[in-house]
């Protein structure tokens, strides 16, 4: 079994901070959304995995990621040159593939239970492709499965305007050889790309046995700014240890779970869990709230901060306000000269310079 991951996409609907970064990079809990994914295939026995990736943002993926050595396993990197759809990225990394088995996994999903299971289920099973569904309260932006009474699928259809159901398509599906000769036989959609649930479904017109399963555990699609967030608060509700490898002054208070790296130093702060503070950070006069990440090497003072993820060597200094509900990239700068408390609602690219006056 072969794991393929689709870390390609221009990530438009996450700019401005996808301009400078790829969206699969951006952290949740400060760990790339990629490495859940890797580590989701690792955890199911999985050692050989490929990853598509995109001319623009692939290199950082390439440097993030690496060979696979931190993980004793092998990633092969396959450059797919346009966003002309996930069908067409398993076209694309059919050399990878060859004829063996595989899970495809979307590099900006996370789910809540890991693929093992699936895996077993489908190596036992007779299937040809075995997809998971979720109930969704917005299916129109997804694929959307049909199934009859007895949970067999009756059609699946990519993004319809009036959805036959509330079943989405999560973006983890597991496939034989067959789905190569299914993609071969589709036509692009609307959007001009190559649709994997019309290959899919291609599968089940021509009689082969597509299988699938209704996930009640959460799933994550990472689209969005407010996505982003929300995957922040579930991956951090879910941490269970707390870990203090940095320093913090008498007058700082630390409540709940709470992370904090090596050597970041805390003077006078509260920090109250569930919250991640990655490595080298300095923090003074300041309180950090529930679900809120800080990347490593940032510096923050006077300033409350909750419900957000601040990325690595972003400064926040004598801001005297809060901070709710953001998202903000790598080497940001942001101050503020008065003392008036207000909360800004913030989504800032990297290198950003925001002065509140
Ligand atoms: C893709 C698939 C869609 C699936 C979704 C899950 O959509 O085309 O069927 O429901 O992933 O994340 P995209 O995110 O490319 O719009």
């Amino acid at each position: 079994m072969k794991g393929l991951i689709l870390s390609g996409g221009k990530g438009t609907r996450m700019r401005p901070i996808t301009h400078t970064a790829a969206k699969q990079l951006l952290p949740v809990a400060n760990k790339p959304i990629l490495f859940y994914a890797v580590e989701a295939l690792i955890a199911a026995g999985i050692s050989d995995l490929g990853i598509i990736i995109s001319p623009e943002t692939g290199p950082d993926v390439r440097a993030v990621v690496g060979d696979g050595t931190r993980w004793g396993i092998k990633i092969t990197y396959i450059v797919q040159d346009e966003p002309k759809g996930l069908a067409h990225a398993v076209k694309t990394a059919r050399p990878f593939l060859q004829d063996d088995p595989f899970v495809m996994y979307l590099g900006d999903n996370l789910i809540k239970d890991g693929v093992g299971p699936l895996v077993t289920r489908f190596n036992q099973g007779k299937a040809d492709a075995f997809i998971l569904l979720r109930e969704v309260a917005n299916p129109s932006s997804f694929g959307v499965a049909q199934l009859d009474a007895s949970g067999r699928i009756l059609c699946l259809e990519e993004k319809p305007a009036k959805p036959k159901s509330n079943l989405a398509l999560v973006g983890v599906y597991l496939f034989n050889k067959n789905i190569h000769k299914a993609i071969d036989e589709i036509q692009p959609s609307r959007r001009g790309e190559l649709e994997i649930t019309d290959a899919i479904q291609r599968l089940i017109d021509t009689k082969f046995h597509v299988d699938s399963h209704i996930l009640t555990s959460w799933w994550l699609d990472t689209g969005k700014k407010d996505d982003m967030l929300e995957a922040n608060r579930v991956v951090l509700d879910e941490m269970t240890e707390v870990a203090m490898e940095g320093q913090i002054d008498e007058a700082t208070r630390i409540s709940g779970r709470v992370h904090i790296g090596k050597g970041s130093i805390l003077k006078n702060c509260i920090v109250r869990g569930p919250a991640v503070i990655g490595k080298d950070c300095q923090l003074e006069d300041s309180y950090v709230g529930p679900f809120t990440s800080i990347g490593d090497g940032a510096r923050v003072s006077h300033a409350e901060i909750e419900h957000s993820i601040l990325r690595e060597n972003t400064q926040i200094r004598d801001y005297h306000g809060r901070i709710v509900d953001s998202l903000i990239g790598v080497n940001v700068e942001l101050t503020r000269s008065q003392t008036k408390p207000v909360a800004y609602r913030l989504m800032l690219g990297d290198d950003s310079k925001v002065e509140v006056v």
